[in-house]
């Protein structure tokens, strides 16, 4: 898949996904900018440091991706490093593991500006650079829970997801006329830190392997193979789909 020389932002790149999904597109020729929490920045320093030894360009970029004004002050930052930005990779999420009657509006709220506002200000700051350059691509990561009511999963979670699927196929539509893709990818479970602690719990885990009838978790790989993909020059006629990575957890 070519995405080499490629100038790639991927948020929430220090976590478990992100990280993968950066070691791929860098392994594969792309330079990286991480951005994410400035509480990652150790992390975040050293895969920067690891990607930079494969040959490529490696950023970390500090930020809250629930705040406009950072978003405005990281893409003028980056934009001293790069010309061009070919992809966002709209990956950083939260979850807050509570049904909807032990939920507060207040933690309900707090899902939506980081799954959803998150996504919208990562489209909105990167599309005048995309459009002025002529084309981009952006992928945006939902969830199988952005594509059905999953029950093992909080509502408000689902909630987020399905909105990034929507979202991702109206920026498709209206800007794929300059060029520029929208995609979204479905993962099913995948043990990273994000879900480390409730794997731990063998209903828990039985329950989310039971649902696969490919008879197995996702890894990250599946999940970085699906981005590289999607960046890449081989994807240039796909727009605004929404691609499940889930072993078919969402076929049945
Ligand atoms: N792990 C799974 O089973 C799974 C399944 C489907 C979808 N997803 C989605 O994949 C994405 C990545 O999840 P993960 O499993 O790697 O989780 P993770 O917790 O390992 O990583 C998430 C990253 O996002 C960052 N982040 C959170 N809030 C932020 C904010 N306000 N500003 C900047 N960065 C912020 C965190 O610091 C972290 O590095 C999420 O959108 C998640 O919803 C995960």
């Amino acid at each position: 898949m070519n995405v080499q020389g490629k100038s790639i932002l991927i948020t929430g790149g220090a976590g478990g996904l992100g990280s993968e999904i950066g070691r791929t597109l860098a392994k594969n020729g792309a330079d990286i900018f991480i951005l994410d929490l400035p509480s990652t920045a150790e992390a975040a320093e050293k895969l920067a440091e690891e990607l930079r030894s494969l040959g490529v360009s490696a950023y970390f970029e500090p930020i809250d991706l629930t705040s406009e004004e950072e978003w405005a002050k990281v893409i003028a930052d980056i934009r001293t490093k790069t010309a061009r930005i070919d992809v966002l990779v709209n990956n950083a999420g939260i979850n807050i593991r509570k049904p909807i009657e032990d939920m507060s509006y207040e933690e309900w709220m707090t899902m939506m500006s980081v799954n959803t506002g998150g996504v919208f200000l990562g489209v909105k700051y990167v599309l005048p650079v995309m459009r002025k350059q002529g084309g981009g691509a952006i992928i945006n990561t939902s969830s199988v829970c952005g594509l059905i009511g999953h029950r093992f999963t909080p509502e408000a979670y689902t909630a987020t997801k399905g909105a990034v699927t929507l979202f991702t196929k109206a920026v498709a539509s209206r800007y794929g006329a300059e060029g520029i893709r929208c995609n979204s990818i479905h993962p099913s479970t995948v043990d990273t830190p994000l879900v480390h602690e409730r794997l731990k719990d063998p209903q828990f885990a039985a329950e989310r392997l039971g649902e696969v009838p490919l008879g197995r978790l996702a890894s990250a790989e599946d999940v970085a193979n699906a981005v590289l993909y999607l960046a890449s020059e081989e994807a240039s006629f796909i727009n605004g789909i929404s691609l499940p990575i889930d072993g078919g957890v969402t076929c049945c």
